[in-house]
């Protein structure tokens, strides 16, 4: 099964899902990442819209996301807000020419694409030459006990949400030509990280 056709089934309770993380950790790095941005931001893999009301006003916000169903969730938070459009579009494929944002952001995404890598050089292509990554995802930790752990689950939650708890999210940003600003480890060890990228 595809991750949009996963996604599509799961989006009705993706938030509930979700909440053990988003209630406790999420929803405050979501606002420390999102809310000193501005300009034109792209958004891919906006799945249900939890982070737009973290952006300020002055943001052009553009979300996509390959899940019609997950799309449908972030429109009705994006109702009444004139400054956010929706987009179904395949992060691997992005229909934006080159040099078109200020920020792309990610949040819980990179672990979900097919192929992430194909997916970031996208990305740094449409980002402006003075733009930016942002990143908060989870990958594969440096810890032996708890990559360990995650080699463990990652069968079980590729299975229930698409996710991949393996990946070498850091080195894949760098591989894609980026330059690394920021490395922050969140939580669980550095499973968790917030990165920040220039093209
Ligand atoms: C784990 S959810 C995270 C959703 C949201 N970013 C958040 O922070 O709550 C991953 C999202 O990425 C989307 N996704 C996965 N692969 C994609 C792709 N190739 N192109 C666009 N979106 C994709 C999924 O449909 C899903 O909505």
């Amino acid at each position: 099964m595809s991750a949009a056709s996963k996604y599509n089934r799961i989006a009705p309770i993706y938030e509930f899902i979700d909440l053990p993380l988003e209630l406790p950790y999420f929803r405050k790095w979501r606002k420390e990442a999102l809310s000193g941005l501005s300009g034109r931001v792209l958004e891919v893999g906006i799945g249900t819209g939890r982070n737009l009301k973290h952006y300020p006003l002055n943001c052009s916000v553009t979300g996509i996301d390959n899940s019609k169903g997950m799309l449908e969730k972030a429109g009705e938070k994006a109702k009444g807000k004139k400054n956010v459009t929706l987009l179904l579009m395949d992060a691997e494929h992005l229909e934006f020419p080159d040099n078109s944002f200020d920020y792309v952001v990610t949040t819980f995404v990179l672990c979900t694409i097919r192929d992430p890598l194909k997916a970031l050089k996208e990305m740094r292509r449409v980002l402006k030459p003075s733009g930016e990554l942002i990143a908060l995802e989870h990958m594969h930790s440096s810890d032996p006990f708890i990559a360990r752990l995650e080699d463990i689950i990652n069968p079980f939650m590729f299975f229930l949400l698409g996710d991949h708890m393996t990946r070498h999210t850091v080195k894949d940003i760098k591989e894609a030509g980026f330059t690394i600003q920021e490395i922050k480890n969140l939580a669980f060890r550095d499973v968790f990280r917030k990165i920040r990228a220039k093209p």
